[in-house]
């Protein structure tokens, strides 16, 4: 167990509200935050019937101001944050040729640049305080890129780039930074790829079916393990077996 303050970006989401349960269940004082005040009321009593309490804080992570306001409410509440998963995403899937500038633009604010506004306001805490452990949700796309996806692909790609170079920086201050790189999971985000699409995709995937959310929390919760400490600048696909990349 441990009592830790864990900040998820986009955790009402898919992927996220299974790590903010897992998080939670593991001890951690979780935080996550918003953008939409009614969805976000209806997921807290959902969450709250499951037993699992999260501080939810109003904030876009595309919005570098925003930012700083929710990392600095989080850490008022309920203490500076240790623990930090850059999950919030969005998809704006055109083929290139038919993107607008504010496609690309929204996708690489949302996945990408977030990075920077959420993580910058708290990195020098976790080095002053000697500890900390940062994880990217990126994803397969990110490795292996995807027709419609040219944005989104770019913003995931470029979160491992991110990953790897905070690794360096900061291993000497026991800050552990890694990524991890999800396949199609059954999502909202993945349901909302055309039906006929999403059947293609499944049929390329060697373990037959889409991935479960906890079965990516999972993965995140292996590298805030203490066993764990000599991990870092590392990118565990977790995928069905959809992209093999080393
Ligand atoms: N490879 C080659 N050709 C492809 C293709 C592919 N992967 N996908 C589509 N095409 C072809 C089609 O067969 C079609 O060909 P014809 O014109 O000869 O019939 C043509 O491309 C259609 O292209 P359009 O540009 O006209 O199609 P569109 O603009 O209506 O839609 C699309 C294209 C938006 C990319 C749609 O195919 C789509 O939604 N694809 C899925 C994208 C995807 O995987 N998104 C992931 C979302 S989930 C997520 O992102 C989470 C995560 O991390 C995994």
């Amino acid at each position: 167990m441990s009592t830790r303050v864990a900040l998820v970006t986009g955790g009402t989401g898919g992927i996220g509200t299974a790590i903010v349960r897992r998080l939670a269940k593991m001890g951690y004082k979780v935080a996550t935050n918003y953008r939409n005040e009614e969805k976000t009321q209806a997921w807290r009593a959902k969450v709250a019937a499951d037993g699992v309490d999260a501080l939810t804080v109003r904030g876009d992570v595309s919005d570098p101001e925003a930012c700083k306001a929710m990392v600095r409410q989080i850490e008022e509440k309920i203490g500076p944050v240790d623990v930090l998963i850059n999950n919030a995403g969005i998809t704006r899937d055109t083929t290139f040729h038919k993107m607008t500038y504010e496609q690309w633009t929204d996708v690489v604010n949302t996945n990408l640049n977030a990075c920077f506004n959420v993580t910058r306001p708290i990195i020098e805490g976790m080095r002053a305080r000697k500890w900390g452990r940062i994880v990217q949700i990126s994803s397969i796309n990110g490795q292996k890129g995807q027709y419609g996806q040219a944005n989104y692909a770019a913003a995931k790609a470029g979160m491992h780039g991110f990953t790897i170079s905070l690794a360096q920086e900061n291993a000497r201050y026991g800050i552990t930074v890694n990524t991890v790189s999800p396949g199609y999971i059954g999502t909202d985000m993945v349901m909302a790829v055309p039906e006929e699409v999403r059947a293609k995709i499944v049929a390329q995937i060697p373990l037959g079916r889409l991935g479960k959310p906890d079965e990516i929390a999972y993965a995140v919760a292996f590298f805030l393990d203490d066993a764990a400490a000599w991990c870092t600048g590392c990118n565990l696909a977790v995928n069905g077996g959809h992209y093999m990349g080393w």
